[in-house]
Order: structure tokens, then sequence, then C-alpha cells
């Protein structure tokens, strides 16, 4: 029996796999209260005022969104100094990744990245036929620019960075970013994605800001995004921020009403939350350094740095499978395996109570002798 074919290009595509959700993985275990550390969610929730915001919007989704995101691109324009023309939303940030590969990517064209970069990456390229080039990292698991620049030929649209990358939490220090992105090109679009910036901006010494680029006139889209900082990843909202005509270009192929009226509301609100942003950020900040420290006293794992909100953790061989280990256990992290590496696995900074959870399972499943107990601070 013959059935329809889909293009060959998603016939082949892998598609990219979430984080399993806590009501699941409690049925699966048959138990209670897990804590999902799986995604990179905010630990503090959504902002108050994004709720509240968000809340008076549901009595008007009988109407359509606004499909220009008028006051929220007005919004963004005036905090972050870019004209609106330069401003685009998206159904979180994730879907700009999406938009800008079809926009400037022929099926055959290449897509030059650093080898691990956050999946969606590989995902839009593989939906758009495009190909997909990604170049070794170096030791630290830092983008090799160098290579990466080496890499980019006639055939090359698009080169993308995450910055942090997700899951290796590896960033590229301003300095080199400003000598790479002068060596590019002039046609070929650099993407870079900064969903995880408010965790390390003015936190991390040598971390740069994207949007420095753009005012210099560099071919850049910069990707941010509500969904960690100001807790709203449900919503599924994000901005782009990008050449005019690049701009123009993407907007061609958004779906008219891809940013959602709920969503536009509660981010708008969120943006003016300067409280709430604050205090997730001092939050991951400080949780981020207790799990980072705690991991480092373990010998047989490997806690690479991360100025994101996760952090990429090298485990020995366990006696049982990484999800089903921490799983059964209350703990929801995400194995690494899928997204080239193998034995690691991923844990999103949650709050104190989860982490210390978490690090008690890790002890449990490493078997207690190599591992020293839990200190609380
Ligand atoms: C590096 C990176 N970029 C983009 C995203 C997408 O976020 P969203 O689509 O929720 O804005 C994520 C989410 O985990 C990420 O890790």
């Amino acid at each position: 029996m013959s059935r329809p074919v889909p293009r060959e290009a998603i016939r082949i595509l892998a598609p990219y796999v979430p984080g399993r959700p806590i009501e699941e993985v409690e049925a699966e275990y048959g138990i209670h209260g897990a804590v999902k550390l799986a995604s990179n969610e905010n630990p503090l929730g959504p902002s108050p005022l994004a709720i509240e915001a968000g809340r008076k919007a549901v009595e008007e989704v009988h109407l359509y969104p606004d499909g220009s995101g008028t006051f929220l691109r007005r919004a963004l324009s005036s905090r972050f100094g870019v004209p609106v023309d330069q401003i685009i939303l998206g159904s979180g940030s994730s879907e700009l990744i999406d938009l800008v590969t079809r926009a400037f990517a022929e099926p055959g064209d290449e897509i030059v990245v650093p080898q691990g970069i956050f999946r969606m990456f590989a995902v839009a390229a593989g939906r758009a036929g495009a190909s997909f080039v990604e170049v070794p990292v170096n030791e630290d698991l830092t983008p090799d620019l160098d290579a990466m620049r080496r890499r980019i030929g006639d055939g090359t649209r698009l080169v993308a960075i995450a910055n942090p990358n997700n899951p290796t939490g590896a960033f590229v220090r301003r300095d080199e970013l400003a000598r790479f992105v002068e060596s590019l090109p002039e046609n070929v679009l650099l993407v870079l994605d900064e969903a995880y910036f408010e965790y390390a901006s003015g936190v991390v010494d040598g971390y740069p800001d994207g949007l420095e680029l753009l005012a210099q006139g560099r071919t850049v889209l910069v990707l941010r995004t509500f969904s960690k900082i100001s807790g709203l990843a449900g919503l599924r909202i994000g901005y782009g921020f990008g050449p005019a005509d690049v701009v123009a270009a993407i907007n061609k192929v958004r779906e008219p009403f891809n940013a959602n009226l709920v969503a536009q509301a509660a981010a708008l609100a969120a943006l003016g939350d300067d409280a709430h942003r604050s205090r997730s950020r001092d939050l991951v900040v400080r949780e981020r350094d207790f799990l980072f420290r705690e991991l480092s006293r373990r010998v047989p794992v490997r806690v690479h740095p991360s100025i994101g909100n996760f952090l990429l953790v090298d485990l020995p061989p366990l006696a049982e499978p990484l999800d089903t280990g921490f799983g059964r256990r209350g703990v929801i992290i995400r194995p690494m395996a899928g997204w080239g590496f193998p034995g690691s696995l991923r844990v999103s900074v949650g709050n104190h109570a989860e982490n210390v959870k978490f690090l008690e399972v890790l002890d449990e499943l490493l078997g207690g002798a190599t591992a020293p107990g839990v200190r609380e601070r």
C-alpha cells in the first residue's frame, strides 16, 4: 500500500525532542513531587506583572492579535534603542531561528555553525533542506571562530552562534566576536542567539552585547526571548533585532499572527518588570555557582563552566540509563546523547531545594562512595 511521502528533507529529518512533562514522568514511575530541571525554565516562575496582564488579555481572545506587534515592538525599541523596523517578534525565539533559515537558505545552501549548537538550528536547516555544516569546537567547547571563518564559502548563507550555547554553556568573548563579524563576507548573515543574555550581561566579564554589532551596521540578527529571564516559556514569545531589510524578509515568511495576543500583553508587562528580572538573574547566578561548586567537588563527574541557567555534566558510566535513573528518583534532567554528548546530562539551574535534590540523586546514582554528600550553604 502506498502512502503520501513528505519532501525528502522532511523524510530524513530528526525532529526536535522536547523535555518530558512532570505529569508524564510521575505517572510512569508512580511518584509525586518530581522536579523538572530539563528545559532551562525560570525557577522563580513568571513575572507577576506579566501574569496580571495575561489574565486581562485572556478576556480579549475572541480577537486576533495585533499582527504587527505594535506596542511590544515599540516598547522593545525604546528599551533597547533599536528602530522599530529592525525588530521582529516570534512564537519563541525558536520560531525566529526557523523563519530566518527559511527566508535566507535555499535547499543546498550552507549554514555554518559550531559543533554542538542548540539543536533548533539543525532542525531549521533540515526543514529548509539546507546543508548544516558543524565545525569542530575548541577543547573548552567554545566555537573555533578561525575554523568557522575558513569553512565559510560561496554556498554559505548563514552563520549561527548561540552565545552562550545550550547545552555547553560556553560563550564567545566580545573582542573575538567583533573580529569574527568583521571578517565575514558581506552576503553572509550572522544569527546571534542570545536566549540567555540576561544571565550573563553585566555578570560575566567579556560577555558581548550583539546589539552593539547591529548599531555598528553589521549584518547580524540578534535573537532574545521572554522564555528564560521573564519566565514566559509557555506563552511562546521571543524577539529579534536585525537590519531592516533582513527583518523585512523574515516578515514575509512569518505567519501574520505568530505572536499571540496573551503573549504580547504579558511580554509588554514583563518588559517593565525590572524587579522580577533582577530577582531571576540573582537567583540563577547564585544557584549556578552553588551547583558548579558542588559538581566540581565530585571526582567522577566533569562539569563545564556555564553562563546560562543550565550546566553540562559529563558522567562516568552508570548502572541505569540517565533519564530512568534520575526520573525514578523524582528528578527530570536531559540526557545529552541525542545532542552529540553521550554520557552527559544537562541540568537546569533550579531553586536551591531542587538543586540539592538533584545532587542527592546524583550521589545515589554515583554509588555514594565516590561522592561527598551535599553540603548546605
Ligand atoms: C540557545 C537557545 N536559543 C533559543 C531557545 C528557544 O527559546 P524560546 O523558543 O522559548 O524563545 C532556547 C531554548 O531552550 C535556547 O536554549
